[in-house]
């Protein structure tokens, strides 16, 4: 596959998948233009590239129905103020009107088609609806990244009826996010409520990285298959033998799996105090919260050492300030160490955020869902 940047697009309708599944508050206002921000790139070559670009992209859940507060129209209202060349929009991103629209763009005009999911047959990758939508280009590529973990019309379907290279971001992404060539030691922080929402990304891990630390709930369910009291925190029963399964596996593998040895603990997650415990003897009554100060220490040291340190999950109940206080602490020493800094997981960049450090980390994915699949993965 030829690279965008190698490409000869003159005087060719590109048509580029982006992400700009951007968050609206409730009079439809963008609150957050990161993923537009992240597309500018690509759409700056290939109009650079004198060609001519078409924007197809999703916004939220409209499950194939036209729903209004789903429209891309304020992501329009944005790129009209963000960008100097000529900007349109079509009201359906196949059809009749929206092929006229392409077909009458200039070299270094852009069409942003409405949303692609306001069709069934974009989630069902819909080989009907995929050849429409590859009347609006001559050309394709692929670059939302956010989406790549889903196969729909408008990547899988595309991919295969239309010559495609990847955007700017989608290969930006797989480099970072690419374990195989980064510096030993790797440490990974893990978190999040469940194992099994991370069985594949352990397991994946378990090859790449040299140490894992891991805090959140799904360290109760390792916790209780080593023994451990954890009274009501959150476990899954059925996960205790695959569980003990991850932890062999690891120490086969000479990986380093550090669980927490001492957590905070509470009678409800609403609370706004909570109380030390060792987190293999928690007393009834009580669960985990958050991860302890010895744990810190623990996973302070581990940090340090590190070259390269990936991080998917929250470490606490981190909805709850009170007990966010672990995993911002840990988000600090991260932003802190010399070791390049991969962050993924929508949960957990918005903890990045909320601490002011999103700048101290050395590539922070744009993709949720995605950046877990692609570390799964490969
Ligand atoms: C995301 O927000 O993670 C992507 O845009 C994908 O959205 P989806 O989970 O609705 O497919």
């Amino acid at each position: 596959m030829e690279k965008l940047q190698d490409l000869d697009l003159l005087d060719k309708r590109v048509l580029i998948r982006v992400d700009f599944n951007v968050p609206l508050n409730e009079m439809l206002k963008i609150t957050s233009e990161k993923r537009i921000e992240e597309a500018m790139p690509t759409i700056q070559l290939v109009l650079q590239k004198g060609a001519k670009v078409i924007l197809c992209s999703h916004l939220g859940r409209p499950n194939g129905e036209v729903v209004e507060s789903l429209s891309l129209a304020p992501v329009y209202e944005y790129l009209k103020q963000r960008l100097s060349a000529k900007i349109y929009f079509a009201n359906d991103c196949i059809g009749k009107e929206a092929v006229e629209m392409s077909n009458n763009l200039q070299n270094g005009e852009i069409l942003l088609l409405e949303n692609l999911r306001f069709h069934k047959g974009e989630e069902s990758n819909d080989v009907k609806f995929a050849k429409e939508l590859s009347k609006l280009g001559d050309f394709f590529v692929n670059d939302a990244f956010g989406t790549s973990h889903r196969k729909h019309a408008s990547n899988a379907g595309l991919e295969s009826l239309m010559p495609f290279t990847y955007g700017l971001l989608m290969e930006r992404e797989m480099e970072m996010l690419n374990l195989n060539d980064k510096k030993h030691p790797i440490v990974a922080i893990l978190g999040g409520a469940k194992v099994s929402d991370k069985i594949e990304l352990i397991s994946n891990l378990i090859n790449k990285v040299d140490t894992i630390l891991v805090g959140g709930a799904m360290a109760f369910t390792f916790i209780k298959a080593l023994s451990g009291s954890v009274a009501n925190s959150l476990v899954e029963d059925e996960k205790i033998d695959v569980a003990l399964k991850i932890m062999e596996k690891a120490k086969e593998k000479g990986v380093n799996f550090i669980l927490p040895s001492d957590v905070v603990i509470s009678k409800d997650i609403d609370l706004k105090k909570g109380k030390k415990s060792n987190a293999f003897l928690i007393p009834s009554g009580f669960m985990g919260v958050d991860i302890g100060k010895k744990t810190i220490k623990a996973f302070a040291k581990e940090i340090k050492n590190a070259e390269t340190i990936v991080w998917n999950g929250p470490l606490g109940v981190v909805e709850n300030d009170c007990f966010a206080k672990g995993s911002i602490k840990v988000a600090k020493l991260v932003a802190k160490s010399k070791a390049f800094s991969i962050v993924g997981g929508g949960d957990t960049i918005m903890l990045i955020e909320r601490a002011r450090l999103a700048d101290k980390i050395s590539f922070i994915s744009t993709g949720g869902g995605a950046s877990l699949h692609y570390l799964q993965n490969h």
